[in-house]
């Protein structure tokens, strides 16, 4: 086979808690993950240059070297120089669909669907766990995309546990097009103001992350018990983003008005969701959102929790 289309889910994050730094200047996290049904499209194909290309159809992605999507590409090329050598090049085309820089991992899932695409393409037979592995050198949230679903996420967020997922649930994700936060940006602003509660010893840094294991949430989840899980959503960086930008915070207040059971922002913003028990409820509560907030530069979805990662199709 000579070229692959993949599609590449979007998550959001139902728990995201801030716990300590890190000694590689990150954040030691305890996150439970969900991909989510919106999705990318991305096509892999060979084309025997010797040339990483990468086109889009969006014109608010860069296709420069600093793109997530090239990055991957690059490193697959240095980890296996041989089979670059043996199979060529890559030209990768991205139908993006995930809003961008809208917490919701689409450049990480992006960057996923091509290390699967690549490995597929060069027959490299790389397992589940590799894949993860090359993807923790690149970003925290892609080996999580890898396989996606539900998963618990610790460490930098590259530690995971998958779990078996809430059936038959729909969110609305809410996202102004104009509006960009900056994950760096959020992290930094959030040591900058509650660094003093963070967890210092090594020891309890790790019983933090184990709680979250045995914590209510995951429980719920568990039990399918949808409106317990929403009870029980919770995420740290809200804490800087809603004072920093109103509008997110007009969402939630907005979503939190109709009938639906919970409402939180995926990582670090600015997309704001909605979980519904229902599909008719949450295009029933989309319709609202879309009455209620008139503007176009507003973007609506409706779609599902699911329980898988990078697809091939
Ligand atoms: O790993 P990734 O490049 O996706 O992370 C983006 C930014 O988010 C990092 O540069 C860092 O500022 C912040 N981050 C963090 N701790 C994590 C994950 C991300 O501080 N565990």
């Amino acid at each position: 086979m000579r070229s692959y289309t993949l599609t590449a889910p979007a998550k959001i994050n139902l728990y995201l808690e801030i716990i300590g730094d890190r000694p590689d200047g990150y954040h030691e996290l305890a996150m439970i993950m969900q991909s989510i049904g919106l999705a990318d499209q991305i096509e892999i194909e060979a084309n025997d240059v010797q040339l990483i290309r990468f086109r889009c159809d969006s014109k608010e992605v860069p296709v420069d070297r600093s793109n997530l999507v090239y990055r991957a590409a690059d490193l697959m090329v240095q980890e296996f120089p041989d089979s670059f050598a043996t199979y060529g090049g890559v030209d990768i085309t991205l139908h993006k669909h995930i809003p961008v820089a809208a917490g919701l991992a689409g450049g990480s899932t992006d960057a996923a669907a091509v290390l699967v695409g690549i490995d597929l393409l060069w027959k490299l037979g790389l397992t589940k766990l590799e894949l993860e592995e090359l993807a923790a050198k690149i970003g925290s949230d892609i080996p999580f995309c890898i396989g996606g679903g539900t998963a618990i996420a610790t460490g930098r967020g590259e530690i995971l546990s998958p779990l078996l997922g809430l059936h038959n649930t729909y969110i609305v994700l809410a996202k102004y097009r104009s509006l960009e936060v900056s994950t760096p940006w959020a992290y930094k602003t959030y040591r900058s103001l509650y660094s003093d509660s963070y967890v210092t010893d090594k020891e309890s840094l790790s019983a933090r992350a184990n709680a979250v294991h045995s914590g209510e949430i995951v429980k719920a989840i568990s039990h399918q018990n949808a409106s317990e899980v929403a009870q029980k959503m919770h995420n740290d960086l809200e804490k800087v983003v809603l004072p920093e930008y109103p509008q997110v915070l007009q969402l939630k207040e907005s979503f939190a008005k109709y009938d639906i059971l919970g409402t939180m922002m995926s990582g670090s913003g600015p997309s704001v969701f909605a979980l519904c028990d229902s599909k008719d409820k949450a295009e029933e509560v989309k319709l609202h959102m879309r009455n209620e907030i008139p503007s176009d530069d507003l973007e609506l979805f409706v779609t599902q929790l699911i329980n898988y990662g990078i697809q091939v199709r």
